[in-house]
């Protein structure tokens, strides 16, 4: 699995980061224009935290093909070779993501809310889809069947890995990116459809492992423990 944390808050940041083994940072305009700070300093907090060898997603904000390319090659000529473009899945995105990709660029497709723009923003060389679950689900759609689909569609259609070679210059895999969850039963029923990777706001990701039948289990062993030991730990009695 890859985790993902979706925010620029920096505190956030360092606390998950210092506990949970993320694969990178995402961000999109709402999350950075929070920050109310200058756009180049937050990405470069961000990797100062996480390390330049993970990576971090940002938003391209053009709205034309033209400008999303001149501002995707800004960002990695900004930031290196471990920055994400996110760019949206409209006409002038995909646009956009045809070019970028042939010259190498990383790009997640963002926005997504069907299974359409995830098979078109892969042929157009995305890396990573990005499929909105919660806002999905709020209009009483599913996020997860999106997915499902997805994966569906692509395997019944699986090209050799020859051909992805030739056609997309590496060997093809769906990497789909579930994002916006509103709590953890969507972030599982997500995986279980078939994501290998997701992003997740700080609160949601801070339940992914809890469960209070956990802690009355700990708070049991600790007030066992201490009656017999007191606050010794085995540091103590090795
Ligand atoms: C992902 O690309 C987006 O940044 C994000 O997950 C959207 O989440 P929201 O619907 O909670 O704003």
């Amino acid at each position: 699995m890859e985790y993902f944390l979706d925010t620029a808050d920096i505190e956030a940041i360092k606390r998950i980061n210092e506990i949970f083994p993320l694969k990178g940072v995402t961000t999109n305009p709402s999350i950075i224009a929070k920050e109310k700070r200058d756009f180049k300093d937050i990405i470069n907090d961000i990797y100062n935290i996480i390390g330049k060898e993970k990576v971090v997603h940002a938003q391209a904000v053009g709205s034309t093909a033209d400008i999303i390319v001149k501002e995707v090659n800004l960002l990695r000529d900004t930031f290196g070779e471990n920055i994400y473009a996110k760019i949206p899945v409209t006409f002038e995105g995909i646009k956009a993501m045809k070019i970028l990709s042939k010259d190498g660029h990383k790009i997640t497709a963002t926005g997504i809310l069907s299974s359409q723009q995830i098979i078109m923003a892969a042929e157009a060389g995305a890396e990573y889809m990005a499929p909105y679950i919660n806002r999905s689900d709020n209009i009483g759609e599913s996020g997860v069947e999106i997915v499902r689909d997805a994966y569906k569609i692509l395997e019944m259609f699986k090209k050799s890995d020859e051909e992805c070679l030739k056609r997309y210059k590496r060997v093809f895999e769906l990497k789909i990116l579930g994002a916006s969850f509103k709590n953890v039963r969507q972030v599982h029923e997500t995986m279980l459809a078939g994501s290998k990777s997701v992003t997740i706001s700080p609160d949601v990701f801070e339940r992914l492992i809890y469960h209070p039948y956990t802690d009355w289990s700990m708070d049991t062993f600790n007030s066992d423990w201490e009656k017999i030991y007191g606050d010794k730990t085995l540091i103590d009695l090795l």
